[in-house]
This record gives C-alpha cells, structure tokens and sequence, in this order.
C-alpha cells in the first residue's frame, strides 16, 4: 500500500443516471492505494487525513503540502498523427484536411517516423496531465503499433485504432477495402485488452470511407462489441452537403453511421455540432457518445456544440483536445473553451457552466461517456491509480487570485481560467 496526504478533488457518483456527480474537495485529505487481484494499481481509500490516518498506520505517507491530487484528465478525441498540424490555418475543415492534415499523416508510413511521434505525444499528454486518450493514428497498422506499444511500455489507459479510409483521400494516406478490415482485425486481435491497453476501430468519416468499408467497420463491430467505434461527425456545414450528395436518402449524416451498424456504447463521435433533436435521440437510444472538441471547433469555425440541446434530449459526452484541429493539449485550455462555447453557443440565453462540471465533463464524465466509469478519471475506491499532482500556485497570478477563492468553484474557475501545463506539478501513473 501507498498513501499521499494532500488536497484531494474527485466526483461523487451521480445521483441520477445522466447528470454530472459533484465534485469533492478534501482540503487535507488521504489518498491510499493498493494492487487489486490482477496487479493494477487501485484506490483503497479515499477521505479526510483526520478521519483515514489511523487506519493506515504503518503505511508511508507522501506528503504534498500546499498541492491537489486530481483524477487523470481523459481525452476522448485525439489524432497523435496531427501534431505538428497544431495551428494550421485554412478555410475551414475540408481544405485543411487536404493541404495540412493529409501530408502530414503520411509521414506515417515510416516505421521510425511514428515511433518518434508517439513517445512524443504520450510524453506530452502526461506533461498536460492527461492519463488516458481515445486516439486516432494514421491509416498505416504500423502506427497503431508505435502508439500503443509506447502506451504500453508506459502502463497508460489509452484507446487508438488505424484511420479507414478508402476514398476521396490522396495516395500515402488512402487504404484498401480489403486490406483495412484484414489489418484492423488483427489490430484488435493484437491489442484490444493487452494490458491497459483498448482498440477502437476508426472510420475516419463518411466521405473518407466506402459504403463497402462502413459496412465492414460495423461487421467488425458487431463481431467485437466491447471494442469502441470513433469517428466524426456533423462538424462542418460543407462537409455535411457532402454526405448528402453521397447518401441523398439518409435523414441525416449521424444516420448513416446507424444505417452501418456503428452507433452503440463505446462508440464516441467526435463534434456533433450541426445535430437536430431527431439526432440526439438516436445518441441517447444507442448509447453512442459525443467528444466534445472546443478548440478545435472555434479553431476551425466550425459552429458550437450545443450543451442545452444535448442536456435537453439527455446523450453522453465530454471533452476532447481533437488536437491537431485542436489548438492545445492542455485541459485547461480545453475546458475553457467549452466554457466560451457554451456562453455563446447554439441556444440563446447561453449557458453558463458551473467549473465542477466542465472538470467533470473531462475526467469522470468523459470516461462514463468512454464506458470506463470506475475505471479511470475519478479517484472513489476501486477507479485505477492514475492522478495529477496540480500546484495551484504555479503562476505569480494563479497564486493571487487561488489565495482569494472562497469556495470550490472559485477555485477550479481560477485553474481553469488561468491554468495550463504549468500547473501539472506531476502526473502520476498506477501509483
Ligand atoms: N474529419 C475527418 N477527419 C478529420 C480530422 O482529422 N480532424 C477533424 N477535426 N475532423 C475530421
Ligand atoms: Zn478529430
């Protein structure tokens, strides 16, 4: 056993099932952890240094004076390919696809170029505090392979699978029909479950994939269900005239992700901006889940997401980076983007989102919209070892207005407001 006595933030189970639990705080709190059956490193105890300690006599204490433990952030939606695509300007979605994100993925193909990539997205995930990702790679197995085999040198919780992609892309990046479905069942074969490890299979979208490979995505699917299904969808109002040329009968872009078999739990779309009530229910009924992606969005003008409509019809969702459309790793930017979106979003009068649950919606509340709850982003007994160490004096400003909060709220707004890798004192992975 190991405990860490310091400030502790986690979230209360939901009281329903839908709404967003509450955060805790513990000022002087006591974390314990222990190895469960299987060897993962698991919180035993959770709570008040006062009322904890005495039962744990004889076990070392960290003491982290003046710091917060913190779930591990989740990022739902990440390309690791897309690194260097980070502040790419274009005229939107579709041309910056073509002329950035497309050359870039490429450069995938080289064995060595891809590893080199991973350890430095991984190494940068865990600088921003973030211990698990649902990540796409490149179309080429071979990225699939340094990505995770880097995740699992690292012991990290993380999610990837190899873009599909068999249309409507140049030549490097395009794949085969045959020969993607060949390869991504002996991804999955390979990883999904090894260690910490997932895999999801990852049409890119809709005009990027044939009917044949969509169809083939969701046979795989239905052969593998506990792996997950990424895409995007209903990001761009270009790209949805797109799919309306490819699919005129549909009723709409998310239907024929329905259509294919590829909407159910443990299938996160990333956007789901441009969605009607209609939509929504389809999400809510089958379980699919939204990655909710802000910067990437506002970076993209691509539209808001809209957090009244989605919490109106009642769907899963939370927060992704969608980084290299995204414009950060850090979860602070992350949040508050999401904050701006939902001042401004789609429903007028905007929302305005309490700090609790724009934490919530990247930790706990991404990893029930991921179908890890008491997995990972939370800290109650049984969740996974994996938590930030967060230093909410990191900044000479951060240190003036954190010393003025007089309640939680003031507090993570302050870290949310004014945070970013700086305040990642340590990321500490199955502790
Ligand atoms: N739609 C299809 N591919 C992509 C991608 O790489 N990024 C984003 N933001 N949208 C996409
Ligand atoms: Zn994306």
């Amino acid at each position: 056993m190991k405990a860490y006595r310091a400030s502790l933030l986690y979230f209360a189970e939901p009281e329903a099932p839908g709404s967003p639990g509450a955060a805790l705080y513990e000022e002087d709190g006591l974390l314990v952890t222990d190895a469960d059956a299987s060897g993962r490193r698991v919180v035993k105890a959770i709570g008040s240094y006062q009322q904890l300690a005495g039962r744990y006599i004889g076990v070392a204490i960290e003491h982290l004076p003046g710091r917060i433990i913190a779930p591990g952030f989740v990022d739902m939606h990440i390309h690791y390919p897309q690194l260097d695509v980070i502040g790419s300007p274009a005229d939107g979605l579709l041309p910056w696809l073509e002329t950035y994100t497309f050359p870039h993925e490429k450069r995938f193909a080289v064995s060595a170029y891809a590893a080199e990539a991973a350890s430095f997205f991984i190494a940068e995930l865990l600088r921003n505090g973030v211990t698990t990702a649902l990540a796409f790679a490149s179309s080429h197995a071979g990225s699939v392979d340094a990505l995770l085999g880097e995740a699992q040198r690292r012991n990290l919780r993380m999610v990837a699978g190899k873009v599909l992609m068999d249309q409507n892309a140049p030549d490097g990046v395009r794949d085969e029909l045959e020969q993607s479905l060949v390869e991504t069942e002996l991804l999955i074969r390979k990883w999904h479950g090894l260690d910490r490890l997932g895999y999801a299979i990852t049409p890119r979208f809709v005009p990027s994939c044939s009917a044949a490979q969509l169809q083939g995505s969701g046979e795989l699917a239905a052969r593998f269900p506990d792996v997950w299904i990424q895409s995007h969808v209903a990001e761009n109002r270009d790209e949805i005239a797109w799919v309306k040329s490819l699919y005129p009968d549909a009723r709409s872009y998310l239907s024929v992700y329905e259509k294919f078999g590829l909407l159910r739990q443990r299938a996160v779309y990333a956007h789901c901006i441009h969605f009607d009530d209609d939509d929504r229910a389809v999400m809510r009924a089958t379980g699919a889940a939204a990655a909710v992606s802000p910067t990437s969005n506002l970076f993209l003008g691509s539209g808001f997401f809209d957090y009244a409509g989605a919490d109106r019809v009642g769907f899963l969702y939370g927060l992704a980076s969608d980084v290299g459309g995204g414009t950060s790793f850090s979860p602070f930017h992350t949040m508050l983007a999401a904050y701006y979106v939902g001042r401004e979003g789609q429903t007028k009068p905007g929302v305005s989102i309490a700090p609790q649950n724009l934490w919530w919606q990247h930790t706990a509340g991404a990893a029930r919209a991921m179908g890890l709850e008491g997995v990972v982003g939370n800290l109650l007994p049984g969740c996974e070892a994996d938590f930030v160490v967060l230093d909410p004096k990191a900044t000479p400003l951060l240190a003036r207005k954190t010393a003025l909060a007089t309640n939680l709220d003031e507090l993570l707004f302050a870290l949310i407001v004014l945070g970013d890798d700086r305040v990642i004192d340590s990321t500490v992975i199955q502790a």
